[in-house]
């Protein structure tokens, strides 16, 4: 008699998530970072999140260029090429089969020997891995624009200090700002620079209309690879950009805000400090930037497919 059981399907280990660590890829429960590891103690590392839209990745060379250029600002020098970390990243994206994920790549200065200090005489460690995709504003929120606080306690640390260019984990403003935005029921804060000017919030740029003219800071940000698009986008559609100064004030005249991150896109505004921004709805700059953001996600220019077999 012919057998007639039919395979049996094993869940896939990596579903929730797979990450890179020494070598090898584990599933993201079971990946861990050594206790000494000096980005661990001493947020003494750069890294970069690149997303996976319907199985494709977005300009991932465009992040893999900032990130060594993020390394080399540090003088970290990664332990592996940029084809190799690049092909890592597809792994791990392949890996756990997720059609929408966040991929995170960070190089740290690595764990000292016994008694040592000198962090030149370190050996840099490489961490990747892929999780199901992060938003910063849930896509329901997005219809309708997320709630901002511009903090009042808390400025940007200074970029004399921490370079904001280089992507890091020196978070302590941000979160800072995170509660001073709860505690006005604000979902996320944007934070000012000690002059009263702009800069950004945990994890995105900030976009704002004024007088017809959509403005980003110039100075003290991360230069984001969602803002880098939706500057390419807005000057495809014709509207005037200007990447300058921002004073908090023009936040208050703005008739849109939005807020861009690899993590949630482009992210429309509806009120700063409890109150209206133009009429409380997401714009039409915003909505028009917004839905040609995602449609890029499917062209061959701007994206790849990843192969999951
Ligand atoms: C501080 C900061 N600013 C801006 C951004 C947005 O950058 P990107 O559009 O490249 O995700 C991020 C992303 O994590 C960030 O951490």
């Amino acid at each position: 008699m012919a057998n007639s059981a039919q395979p049996i399907a094993l869940p896939n280990p990596f579903a929730a998530g797979c990450a890179w660590i020494d070598g090898k890829y584990v599933p993201i429960g079971e990946a861990s970072v050594p206790i000494l590891d000096t980005g661990f103690v001493r947020s003494d590392l750069t890294y970069d999140v690149a997303s996976v839209w319907e199985g494709r990745f977005f300009r991932l060379d465009d992040h893999l260029e900032r990130f060594f250029t993020g390394c080399e600002r540090l003088r970290l020098i990664p332990p592996l090429t940029k084809a190799e970390i690049r092909s890592i990243m597809v792994e791990t994206v392949s890996r756990s089969g997720l059609r929408e994920a966040y991929v995170e790549v960070i190089v740290t200065r690595g764990v000292p020997g016994p008694g040592q200090r000198d962090p030149r005489l370190y050996q840099p460690r490489l961490y990747v891995y892929a999780i199901p995709y992060v938003w910063i504003v849930k896509p329901e929120l997005q219809a309708r624009g997320t709630d901002v606080f511009v903090t009042q306690n808390t400025h940007r640390i200074p970029s004399s200090s921490v370079d904001p260019t280089v992507k890091n984990f020196h978070w302590g403003d941000f979160i800072r700002g995170m509660f001073e935005a709860y505690d006005r029921d604000a979902w996320v804060p944007i934070l000012p620079d000690q002059n009263g000017m702009v800069t950004e919030g945990p994890g995105f740029n900030v976009f704002a209309m004024v007088d017809d003219v959509l403005y980003t800071p110039v100075r003290g940000v991360l230069e984001g690879i969602t803002r880098r698009t939706a500057i390419e986008i807005a000057k495809d559609l014709g509207i005037k950009v200007a990447v300058g100064e921002v004073p908090v004030e023009d936040l208050y005249r703005s008739t849109e805000i939005f807020l861009t991150s690899t993590a949630g896109g482009v992210m429309p505004v509806a009120t700063l400090d409890g109150k209206p921004v133009g009429n409380g709805n997401p714009g039409p700059v915003t909505t028009k930037i917004r839905d040609r953001y995602w449609e890029l996600h499917s062209d061959p220019n701007y994206s790849h497919e990843v192969d999951y077999t």
